[in-house]
């Protein structure tokens, strides 16, 4: 059987950010203009296919996910813009294009990351869901991106930047349960975040929440161990970013401190453990075990 191409929930979600984003013919331009550059330029969704693939399993319409999706995609892509910052990643190509620094300049692209949350946060609050439940979506999100999630990541990925290959050459500092920790934060916890904002408006219960927490997990760890596997094997046409930058960075990756085949074996074991959570859920996980597949067969 083919593997569903997902092509309605992408486009739908491409309607809602067009509709969500501010319009680049009204002042601040620029501003305007760079945030619809940092989004509207190409990406898997993975976060969106998540959300709306977690509430289809449990029965949500695509009307009640629609806000979260969204929501989810712009805290990624205002991630992403500042991830390529030159105080950061210091990276000119994303999703093919220019990075938003690049395009426009680096004052502009600290401020369309700032924007692209709020406005993230904005469109959450009114999520077409219970009152309840919208509040703790908002709590969800803001722990995701936070220090407890992204941002905490992104800071411990910084702090064992350049340190990583005199540490990882007998030196044992850094850990692989602190690279797992690492890669939870920055990458895992929105990830989860966008399975959990589509548990929550699907109304799941206790036994499949927790279900759902444990292919998420797993889902967010191998989703960078991915990403890190491409850096490497990948090439920037295919990638739409540049390739080898995590080695010449001296970035702590998965195949820097176990090696490339070790990793591939770790990514087979958590495809494994996604598979078992989904068969433990008591719903359609069609869509959900599709996502996992393509997380770990991914080119880009
Ligand atoms: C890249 O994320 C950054 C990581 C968290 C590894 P994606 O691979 O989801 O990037 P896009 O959204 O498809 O461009
Ligand atoms: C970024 O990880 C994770 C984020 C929180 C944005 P990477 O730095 O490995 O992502 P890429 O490879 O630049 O997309
Ligand atoms: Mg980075
Ligand atoms: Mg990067
Ligand atoms: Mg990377």
């Amino acid at each position: 059987m083919a593997e569903p191409s997902f092509a309605g929930w992408r486009a739908r979600l491409d309607a809602a950010l067009l509709d969500t984003l501010p319009d680049p013919a009204v002042a601040p331009q620029r501003l305007h203009a760079a945030m619809r550059h940092g989004v509207l330029n190409g990406g898997k969704r993975m976060r969106p296919l998540l959300v709306y693939a977690t509430g289809a399993a449990l029965g949500a319409a695509d009307a009640d996910l629609d806000a979260a999706a969204v929501a989810v995609e712009l805290v990624h892509c205002y991630s992403l813009v500042h991830d390529d910052l030159p105080a950061m990643d210091d990276d000119a190509l994303r999703r093919g294009q220019p990075t938003v620094h690049v395009a426009f300049d680096e004052a502009t692209a600290i401020l369309a990351g700032d924007a692209l949350q709020a406005l993230a946060f904005d469109v959450l609050a009114g999520a077409a869901v219970p009152a309840e439940a919208r509040v703790t979506m908002l709590a969800e999100l803001a722990r995701a991106a936070g220090v407890a999630g992204m941002c905490g990541g992104q800071a411990l990925d910084i702090d064992a930047t350049g340190t990583w290959g005199s540490a990882s050459a007998g030196d044992a500092t850094f850990q692989l349960a602190d690279l797992e920790r690492l890669h939870a934060l920055k990458t895992g916890a929105l990830l989860r975040c966008a399975v959990r904002l589509g548990a929550l408006a699907g109304g799941a219960s206790p036994a499949q929440r927790q279900a759902l927490d444990t292919y998420a997990d797993a889902l967010g760890l191998a989703f960078q161990i991915k990403d890190d596997l491409l850096d490497i094997e990948g090439d920037a046409a295919t990638l739409g970013k540049t390739a080898g930058k995590d080695a010449a960075q001296d970035k702590a990756t998965f195949p820097a401190l176990l090696g490339v085949d070790a990793s591939r074996v770790r990514l087979a074991a958590l495809a494994a453990t996604m598979q078992d959570a989904l068969a433990a859920l008591d719903a359609d996980t069609g869509a959900l075990a599709a996502l996992a597949r393509q997380v770990i067969e991914r080119d880009r």
